[in-house]
């Protein structure tokens, strides 16, 4: 790996191998999502426990701080939106020497496999991979199920994950599942978990990012299951014990608990 790329990586990954993605990028295709609706205020009090930060251009110029942040993961597809005809029909839409003029540590794209636009969201991937590898700016795929949230098993997650990676991204969201294992075991490059909508409980959270972890995720990029909680820095904290500290669920449902009463 070149230096440059090398270097990016290891701004992502923390050297104990693992890692906490915060992304606020779903206003790019939702619009205000709840509590997103004024991103800076959602954003800085979460950002000291983010290894990096998920977001779209217009955000991270309006609403993060180039003095005082983390390493950006920059969202560079969309086009389409929550009302619109398909979801899974984005392009490119930030180009690299945009991300470079933001000093992104990487690029982040949707793909959207068995959709009627998988190739076209298959070449941007490409395309993209061909400009980063220029630069040296890795590209995470998004392996995006729009609304179709039932395509969340192993067998789909493995076969979106695998085809991302040998298109050439350097990591891979998908989301968490039954015999996650599957999923990591046929991705050769770092598997990191989305959260998708908000689950009932914390304890639910815990318990599939401690079990994805242990089947061979190297982190979580987690939005809506810490900033749509009533107390999400009392989350994020507790999330980031189970991804670099071990924690085990029961152990990150004390610690939610006790910084929730502090909070
Ligand atoms: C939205 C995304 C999000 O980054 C991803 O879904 C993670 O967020 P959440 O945990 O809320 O699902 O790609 O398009």
């Amino acid at each position: 790996m070149e230096w440059g790329m090398a270097n990016r990586m290891a701004q992502l990954i923390q050297s104990d191998g693992h890692t906490l993605f915060l992304p606020v990028d779903h206003g790019y295709f939702q619009g205000p999502t709840r509590r997103l609706e004024e991103p800076r205020k959602t954003i800085e009090p979460l950002l000291p426990y983010a290894d990096a930060i998920f977001i779209t251009r217009g955000v991270l110029r309006s609403s993060v701080d180039p003095d005082n942040t983390k390493p950006v993961i920059l969202r560079v597809s969309g086009g389409t939106s929550m009302v619109g005809k398909d979801l899974a029909n984005e392009g490119i839409t930030t180009s690299m020497e945009e991300a470079i003029r933001l000093n992104a540590s990487a690029v982040g794209i949707s793909i959207f496999v068995g959709s009627e636009y998988e190739k076209e969201s298959l070449l941007n991937l490409s395309k993209l991979v061909d400009e980063g590898e220029k630069y040296g700016i890795p590209v995470m795929a998004v392996t995006a199920v729009g609304r179709e949230l039932e395509k969340r098993d192993a067998r789909y997650l493995a076969l979106s994950s695998r085809i991302a990676a040998e298109l050439g991204a350097r990591v891979v969201k998908t989301y968490w599942c039954e015999d996650f294992d599957r999923v990591v075991t046929g991705c050769p490059v770092p598997v990191i978990m989305a959260g998708g909508p908000q689950v009932d409980t914390e304890l639910e959270v815990f318990e599939f990012v401690y079990d994805g972890m242990q089947k061979g995720a190297i982190g979580v990029n987690l939005g809506r299951n810490i900033w749509q909680n009533d107390f999400p820095v009392a989350m994020i904290k507790a999330i980031r014990a189970v991804v670099h500290q071990n924690a085990s669920p029961k152990e990150a449902q004390e610690l939610f608990s006790s910084e929730k009463g502090g909070s």
